[in-house]
């Protein structure tokens, strides 16, 4: 796309992505229209910055989220179980709504040992809602290049909830730190990654920084995983015999479940990298030219913005065979073997790959394997893909549920 003001490249070519993400990531800094739009909410957190300040915080981040699959697979179980108990006797459900409020349950669990019934959960999962209404995808003024004296103008109602989400997620840090201080913290992600030392400079994140990053592990683990749970149990709904499969892999299983029965579910696994396929949380990702450079045989501007899309990655005619069906069992060939090296992107790649990937994979396979023992899905209206901040249903996610027993 070629403006007054700007250029922006759709990239869509594997190898480009491939250059961008994982060879040249330093030539692709992230681009500052993300800290326009999200910096309100964000502040300095590690999914806007870039150069030192963003491996610093990584340095810090990544050991304290190492293994954290396993260590959150109890807050996981519990929060998944209340929620089979909260759906109860079934019925129509609004499935992003109650996704939502499931995927922020485990959050409040495995980083602040909280449930989301206590009240500043309840009270920071509402203004996390407000401001996804009212939080345009992409700020125009940066979007279109326009000089950095442009006001970024962000909706007062999303200003109001950004700050209102700030002051509760500080007054969790603050009592964590009181806690850390006392001795009497419990062993969850919040404690690990405020008392991990980076190994560079021997320092913690501060208070402040450490608001920064839970805004994010709020907003990147919540809405994300909720997306894909919504949009996983939607294909199931729509291709029953694929909820069957997963019934009978799920049926095999204990009753009371342990991490290692994750590896026990296959099935239940391609469903969810087939969502991940299809319904991409997070459907774009821009990084910015840092410099002029070409690209076959097309020169790239310093400045232009790079468009990784997911989304088209993922139901790319030409790499993919039969992209647009959904069909869990394409993992297992060469086709889907090849596509999930070069084609698949739905945590991003390189250096930047998204932290939470490994929690998230386990979290998805968890979820659906609960949900589907519990009760059967059925559609009840089809269901229209629109971008906000992720992949959501233009009207919802209606699905009707029978429980099994
Ligand atoms: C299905 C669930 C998830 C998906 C599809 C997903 C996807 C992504 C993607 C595509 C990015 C890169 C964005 C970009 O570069 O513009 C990203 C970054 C990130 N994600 Fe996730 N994510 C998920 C769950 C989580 C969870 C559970 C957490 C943490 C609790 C998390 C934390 C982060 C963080 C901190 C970053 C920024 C990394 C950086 O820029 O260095 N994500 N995620």
């Amino acid at each position: 796309m070629r403006g007054p003001l700007y250029r922006s490249f759709l990239i869509n070519d594997p190898e480009l992505v491939r250059r961008v993400l994982i060879s040249e990531p330093e030539h692709f800094p992230k681009s500052g229209i993300i800290q326009d739009t999200l910096g309100g909410l964000l502040g300095n957190s590690v999914f806007v910055t870039n150069g030192e300040v963003w491996k610093r915080q990584r340095r810090i981040i990544d050991p304290a989220f190492e293994g954290s699959a396993k260590s959150s697979f109890p807050a996981m179980l519990s929060a998944g179980e209340d929620a089979v108990s909260r759906l109860g006797a079934g019925g129509e459900v609004e499935m992003e709504f109650a996704a939502s409020y499931l995927a922020a349950d485990i959050i409040f669990r495995t980083l602040f040992s909280i449930p989301i019934t206590s009240d500043i959960a309840t009270r920071t999962f509402e203004a996390f809602r407000t401001y996804q209404r009212a939080q345009p995808l992409w700020n125009l003024p940066g979007l279109l290049r326009l000089p950095r004296w442009v006001p970024r103008v962000t909706p007062r109602p999303a200003r109001r909830a950004a700050r209102e989400i700030r002051v509760l997620l500080r007054e969790l840090v603050d009592t964590r730190a009181a806690e850390i201080e006392a001795g009497t913290a419990p062993d969850d992600l919040a404690t690990r990654i405020m008392t991990m030392v980076d190994p560079d400079s021997g320092e913690r994140f501060s208070i402040g920084e450490m608001v920064d990053q839970v805004a994010i592990f709020f907003l990147a683990g919540h809405e994300t995983s909720a997306s894909a749970l919504a949009w996983g149990l939607y294909l199931l709904a729509d291709n029953p015999d694929i909820q069957d499969q997963v019934a009978a892999e799920v049926a095999t299983l204990p009753t009371e479940l342990t991490f290692s029965d994750l590896s026990r579910l296959p099935m239940t696994r391609d469903v969810f990298r087939e969502t991940l396929r299809l319904f991409p949380p997070v459907p774009m990702m821009v990084r910015e030219a840092a410099e002029a450079c070409e690209m076959r045989g097309r020169s790239v501007p310093r400045g232009s913005l790079a468009i990784l899309s997911p989304w088209h990655l993922h139901r790319h005619e030409r790499l993919w065979d039969q992209p647009d069906l959904f069909d869990p069992s394409r993992w297992a060939t060469e086709n889907g073997k090849i596509c999930q090296r070069k084609s698949f992107i739905p945590f991003s790649a390189g250096p930047r790959v998204c932290t939470g990937a490994g929690f998230a994979m386990a979290e998805g396979v968890l979820m659906l394997a609960l949900l589907v023992r519990a009760f059967r899905f059925e559609t009840t209206a089809e269901a229209v893909p629109v971008a906000h901040l992720t992949v959501r249903a233009k009207t919802g996610i209606r699905l009707r549920l029978t429980p099994r027993t």
